[in-house]
């Protein structure tokens, strides 16, 4: 069997889904493998800064290893801005998608509204709302966001800044993208973990 019987997904029977669905989980467990294809192609993406947005990615990223945060930190910060290529306008929304069945929940709704608390930077000179993040104040996960921008994306921006490579961080996002997907023990709802560590940030650096 090398496709479906069937035209009309009404029409299949137990020998076609089961076959799909051994396709799909063999396609899904390229799925890390492709990230990192796209994120080489955010290094082409329209940018207009100092560095690209490939650059800035593995710069937050950077930033989150360097202070001792944990894997669901790192791959989130390096995947923040994965929207960009093909969602300009809900960019946080798109890579919080991705990220969702795989990280903290924390993670994901950081990611997911980041976009809006970025703006605290610079709507007042494009005529936005620098205050747009408050409509989310209460929310359990509002300061781990306000620390996300403030020390891993609003300052991502640096060609100085000693970036790790793509390479660095492929084994976390395999292993990251190979958990089960929306395992409750990966999704630990609720659950708050601090984006630094101090005692991790120091054994790093010795490493
Ligand atoms: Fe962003
Ligand atoms: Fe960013």
């Amino acid at each position: 069997m090398e496709t479906v019987k069937f035209t009309q997904m009404k029409d299949g029977d137990r020998e076609d889904y089961a076959f799909l669905n051994a396709h799909e989980t063999e396609y899904a467990a390229g799925t890390a493998d492709r990230l990192l294809k796209a994120m080489v192609e955010l290094d082409k993406s329209m940018s207009g800064y100092k560095i690209t947005r490939l650059g800035h990615s593995l710069q937050a990223a950077t930033r989150a290893w360097n202070g001792g945060a944990d894997i669901d930190w790192v791959v989130s910060a390096l995947l923040h801005d994965i929207g960009d290529i093909y969602a300009p306008y809900n960019h946080d929304e798109y890579a919080a998608t991705i990220l969702r069945p795989f990280v903290r929940e924390q993670c994901a709704w950081v990611v997911q509204t980041h976009g809006d608390f970025q703006m605290v930077y610079y709507a007042q000179h494009v005529g936005g709302n620098p205050d747009k993040r408050d409509t989310f104040r209460g929310n359990p996960y509002f300061d781990d966001c306000v620390e996300f921008c403030e020390k891993w994306d609003q300052n991502s921006f640096d060609p100085d800044y000693q970036t790790k490579p793509l390479e660095f961080f492929a084994p976390m996002v395999r292993e990251v993208f190979t958990r089960k997907a929306y395992e409750p023990a990966i999704i630990n709802k609720g659950v708050h973990v601090s984006l630094s560590d101090r005692t991790v940030a120091d054994q790093r650096r010795k490493a």
